[in-house]
């Protein structure tokens, strides 16, 4: 049991929350997450840095029919989250304590996400730290390696310097994504774009936020070499 953001209430982590250590077995990215959950025919969203649970806990009360798998590597984090997750009775959400950029790269099968959602990931400002933002071509790729065939990735920051690195990176990849507007999920309340913890926190401060929803293309052809 720990205590901290729960304010001394013990957290009860036990059926939401899957530590790394004790996922499945699986020989290179071959781990079905589908297969976590007990309706596992269900369509599949994660999202990656799901902090306190928020937009997991409210969404997926609203789309009981797809399962949510929130990948948070702070353990306060994601133990408030399962714990949260549990308290909400929801049938349809799991927290893995893991670091999500690994997960995408190195353990998810291909081919069975629907979305991802990567809502306020840090933006690490100092140029030295760049290489430690959740996107980068390697995640791109990754991201589209373990998309269903029309699924999406949904990227909202209030980061100008973060929202510039996201667009530089989808056009250099827009052999692998279309980018389309975002459209706010139905759990977000009126005005919001997503309805996150960190949006309610930083929207009080007057803080103006980007989105966006890269839409994974069929085909990948590398495009050709200008030189
Ligand atoms: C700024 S918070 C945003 C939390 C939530 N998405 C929200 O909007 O309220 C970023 C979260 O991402 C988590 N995080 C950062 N990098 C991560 C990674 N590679 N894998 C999993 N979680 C990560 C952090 O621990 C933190 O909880």
């Amino acid at each position: 049991m720990s205590f901290g953001l729960s304010r001394g209430r013990a957290y009860d982590t036990s059926e939401y929350g899957i530590e790394a250590d004790d996922l499945p077995e699986s020989d290179g990215a071959s781990l079905d997450p589908r297969r976590l959950f007990a309706a596992a025919d269900q369509p599949l969203e994660i999202e990656i840095g799901s902090g306190k649970g928020t937009f997991l806990v409210q969404q997926a009360t609203i789309q009981s029919n797809a399962n949510f798998l929130g990948i948070e590597w702070s353990r306060e984090f994601y133990r408030y989250a399962a714990d949260r997750a549990r308290r909400n009775q929801l049938t349809n959400v799991l927290l893995l304590h893991d670091n999500g950029s690994e997960f995408i790269r190195f353990k998810c099968i291909a081919g069975v996400v629907d979305v991802l959602h990567l809502y306020f990931t840090d933006p690490w400002p100092k140029k030295r730290h760049h290489k430690r933002r959740f996107v980068q071509d390697d995640t791109m790729q990754a991201i589209h390696r373990v998309l269903t065939t029309e699924g999406c990735v949904h990227l909202v920051t209030d980061h100008d310097d973060l929202w510039a690195w996201y667009l530089d990176h989808a056009n250099r990849h827009a052999h692998l994504f279309d980018q389309q507007p975002f459209r706010p999920p139905g759990s977000a309340d009126s005005g919001e774009v997503v309805g996150t913890n960190f949006e309610r926190k930083y929207r009080r401060e007057g803080r103006h936020f980007h989105a966006m929803t890269l839409v994974r293309k069929p085909f990948c052809e590398e495009p050709a070499d200008a030189s």
